[in-house]
């Protein structure tokens, strides 16, 4: 069996910098034909200037005849000004400012402490229809882990979209019905990412016959229901639910250590999981919408012009790939088979 789909896009995607970019870019340049980057480097990208240098670094490592577009964010902070906002809207290459909650996940500690003090960027985001694209956990230590994302909701993003009506946001990698219900309940300026690690496993890939730290990324997975209701978001044909992978790459050590890193690596392997989750839901002639279209849509984008086949046709990640340092990176689902094949 084999499908195909129009290029996809990977509107969620971690490539770092440096030694660790040129490790991990060629995987995702090879699935999709553009990715929204995320900011969190060190120090964050929180000025235009400093993503139109980080984009010009991406494009330097892109493999001899690769055709991909990275799509920048800037890192919204306590004190970024209206004036960056507008700068971003007219920069052509920056689609979107990202709220990490301060502390929420991987270098987040440069985010935003109260979404009160962005009020400026907030309002010129509405204005000027920049999407805000939201790490969307409280913060607090009182709150269960498991809870943050829905906490978030009525602590922070219902009370945001009162005051700002008119901001396009996309709630990330949301990881329950909580959220998919929110989101496929709010006005058309919301939508939500959807990753495939969120699409195959629940909690209990974490915690497989012992701890696996490969599985550990932020949102963290939650119960089975919740797996099961952000399949039924991502199949549901609605256009407000699209891919984004969050592959996140750390080095093995990072991860396999007595304080592990969050971060699911799946960039090698990420349509083929999707693939995965949508046959094993019985809607493979959904995958396109959610991949190619949704996406391009929600970002005022032009949809991919070319197509990409998928064959039914196991293969096996390898154990490791070569990291940054000297470091190895283990893919998610490394040594065990994904049943599709994503064709040269
Ligand atoms: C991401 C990272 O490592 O940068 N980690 C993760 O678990 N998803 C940060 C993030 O998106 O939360
Ligand atoms: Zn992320």
């Amino acid at each position: 069996m084999r499908i195909t789909l129009t290029r996809p896009d990977d509107w969620h995607l971690h490539l770092r910098d440096g030694d660790a970019l040129r490790a991990v870019l060629p995987h995702s340049a090879r699935q999709f034909a553009r990715a929204l980057i995320m900011p969190n480097l060190r120090p964050p990208v929180t000025t235009v200037a400093a993503a139109a240098e980080y984009r010009r670094r991406i494009l330097d490592a892109l493999p001899e005849g690769a055709d991909f577009e990275p799509l920048m964010t800037l890192y919204l902070t306590d004190d970024t000004p209206a004036s960056e906002i507008r700068r971003a809207a007219d920069s052509g290459f920056v689609k979107a400012v990202k709220l990490y909650p301060a502390g929420a996940t991987t270098h987040s500690d440069a985010g935003v402490t109260d979404l009160a003090r962005c009020d400026a960027a907030l309002a010129e985001m509405e204005r000027v229809g920049m999407p805000l694209s939201v790490h969307g956990e409280l913060t607090d230590p009182a709150i269960d882990l498991f809870d943050r994302e829905r906490a978030f909701i009525d602590v922070v993003l219902q009370p945001l979209l009162e005051r700002r009506p008119g901001l396009r946001v996309v709630f990330e990698h949301i990881t329950t019905g909580e959220a998919a219900e929110f989101v496929a309940s709010a006005g058309d300026t919301v939508a939500a990412t959807i990753t495939a690690h969120h699409l195959l496993y629940n909690r209990n890939a974490l915690f497989a016959g012992g701890i696996r730290p490969h599985f550990y990324c932020l949102p963290v997975p939650k119960r089975e229901a919740h797996r099961q209701a952000l399949v039924r978001a991502a199949t549901s044909g609605s256009p407000k639910f699209f891919l984004g992978t969050d592959s996140a790459p750390h080095a093995r050590r990072a991860k396999e250590s007595d304080c592990g890193c969050a971060g699911c690596y799946t960039a090698l392997s990420a349509i083929e999981l999707y693939a995965e989750a949508f046959e094993r839901a019985g809607a493979l002639d959904g995958l396109e919408a959610f991949a190619s279209f949704n996406g391009a849509d929600f970002y005022r984008l032009p949809r991919n012009a070319g197509p990409v086949t998928l064959e039914k046709r196991a293969w096996t990640p390898p154990a490791s790939l070569p990291y940054a340092d000297g470091g190895e990176l283990v893919p998610l689902r490394a040594g065990e088979p994904v049943s599709w094949k994503l064709r040269a």
